[in-house]
């Protein structure tokens, strides 16, 4: 499981986590909504161990990230894939290449059996024949999937998700979505995710989490969040927004 204890996370003057407190348990999938901006991204990269937290501390099946050697925080790693916001894929790398990143810089694997693994992984998201094209000639929903393989290609046990379904067609998010149920079926996987899509938290989620104003501030099923009276979780379930933006999309 992964355990999240106190976390604090501010730039200069602007905290962004203020005592985040989140069990996620082995198998289940969770998803973190909140506002764009609220700080979800900065969670995500730091369950990962990218942002170093100001105070509290992230367990990784009971191992504590604090003070942890170089080597043994790569072994976690390894344990982890993860899908950016903006997929993060290089451009200069094949799809193939993007995949394997992970095995090429990390196995001693033959070329021959990195591309075969890429190619079952890219097959896994839906997407055949693209491994020697390039990330610019793909679409959004390509690339997105894309960078699913790629946080899949060396069988982690926890895939973090941030914005999986963002910026796509409701008929692309919506296979999205049911990728990442599969995933998690067919593979056990512990997933966590991070969205401003209600719809999609509703339709992967077994618990919601909301993060506001750096804090967890309610956890429960998706049935839970549609009944609560907390009056930040209704407004953000029924859009409406604080400003003349909302959603962030
Ligand atoms: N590397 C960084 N340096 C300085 N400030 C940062 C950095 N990363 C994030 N922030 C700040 O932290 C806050 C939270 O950003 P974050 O990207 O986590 O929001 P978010 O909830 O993911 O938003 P969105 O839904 O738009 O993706 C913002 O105020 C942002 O400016
Ligand atoms: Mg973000």
């Amino acid at each position: 499981m992964i355990r999240i204890k106190g976390l604090w996370k501010s730039f200069g003057d602007n905290k962004v986590l203020k005592g985040v407190n989140l069990d996620i348990e082995t198998g289940e999938t969770i998803v973190v909504i909140g506002q764009s901006g609220c700080g979800k991204s900065v969670l995500m990269k730091t369950i990962v161990g990218l942002l170093i937290p100001d105070d509290g501390e992230i367990e990784i099946e009971n191992v504590s990230l604090k003070n942890i050697s170089r080597k043994k925080l790569l072994e976690i790693r390894k344990k982890i894939g993860m899908v950016f916001q903006s997929s993060a894929l290089f451009d200069s790398f094949s799809v193939w290449e993007n995949v394997g990143l992970g095995l090429i810089e990390h196995s001693k694997m033959s070329q021959d059996e990195i591309m075969r693994i890429a190619r079952e992984k890219l097959k896994l998201v839906g997407l055949s024949d693209v491994e020697d094209m390039y990330p610019a000639e793909l679409s959004g929903g390509m690339k997105k999937r894309v960078g699913i393989a790629r946080a899949i290609a060396m069988n982690p046990q926890f895939v973090l998700y941030d914005e999986p379904t963002t910026g796509l067609d409701p008929i692309i998010a919506d296979r999205i979505n049911n990728l990442i149920i599969e995933l998690q079926k067919e593979l056990n996987i512990t997933t966590v995710a991070v969205t401003h899509d209600i719809i999609s938290a509703y339709k992967i989620a077994d618990r919601i989490a909301m993060l506001y104003d750096g804090e967890i501030i309610f956890d429960g099923t998706p049935k839970e969040v549609q009944n609560t009276d907390n009056p930040y979780v209704q407004q953000f379930i029924k859009g409406e927004g604080e400003g003349p933006v909302s959603g962030g999309i």
